[in-house]
């Protein structure tokens, strides 16, 4: 799939308040500094469509951007960032679970992940919120380029041991990507083509 246009629509802390336009919408979650704000300025070929930063704790808000006037890419602020407060970071939970909660336009998630880490237990509890609630995740190995491709094998091979260990009877579809050598791009934009033709047939 060609990105023709990615504009910004708007920013927010409620999820009331996000586009109420009934269009297809994937979001970016993970950890503060995984690098979701990155990825989406991969995707859309775009450096300056969502704010990044070597600091963690950049992106505050529900960020909804279009895409070719016809679907939303999300990006959200990151949870586990430990230099906020914890009523800042009880404000950011709370919202952003919310946001998981209560958009309907919601069609699918991606986790991100960085490849160079082992699991995380704040991940692993986060992808056990989406599925009790039935929230449709992928997960991205993000920041690919950090690491020989023995090293990110084995560092994926030990994610679906831990999360086949622990309590999924399948390992979500996973991607793999990097921003800077633009690792994953075609392969997530053609999975999110495919589920918006399905949508369609619907
Ligand atoms: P918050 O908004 O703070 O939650 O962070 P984020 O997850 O949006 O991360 P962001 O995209 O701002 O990136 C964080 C840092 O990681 C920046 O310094 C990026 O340049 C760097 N980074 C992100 N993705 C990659 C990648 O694929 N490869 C490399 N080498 N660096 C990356
Ligand atoms: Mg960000």
């Amino acid at each position: 799939m060609k990105i023709k246009t990615a504009a910004f629509e708007i920013s927010n802390s409620d999820v009331k308040k996000c586009p109420k336009e009934r269009i297809p919408e994937y979001s970016f979650i993970g950890r503060s500094n995984v690098g979701k704000s990155s990825l989406i300025n991969m995707l859309t070929s775009n450096r300056k469509l969502a704010k990044t930063s070597g600091t963690p704790g950049k992106t505050q808000l529900i960020n909804h951007f279009k895409i070719n006037d016809n679907w939303f890419l999300v990006d959200l602020p990151g949870y586990g960032y430990a230099r906020v407060s914890k009523k800042v970071k009880r404000i950011f939970q709370s919202f952003i679970k919310n946001y998981f909660l209560q958009r309907e336009q919601l069609i699918c998630s991606f986790v991100l992940i960085d490849s160079r880490h082992e699991p995380q237990r704040i991940d692993i509890d986060f992808m056990q919120f989406l599925g009790e609630n039935r929230i449709p995740f992928c997960i991205i190995f993000t920041k690919a380029d950090k690491l020989s491709p023995t090293v990110l094998k084995r560092n994926i091979d030990t994610y679906k041991e831990k999360l086949l260990a622990d309590s999924w009877e399948i390992f979500p579809n996973y991607f793999v990507t990097s921003a800077t050598s633009k690792k994953g791009k075609d392969s997530v934009l053609e999975f999110i083509d495919k589920v918006n033709q399905n949508l369609k047939h619907d």
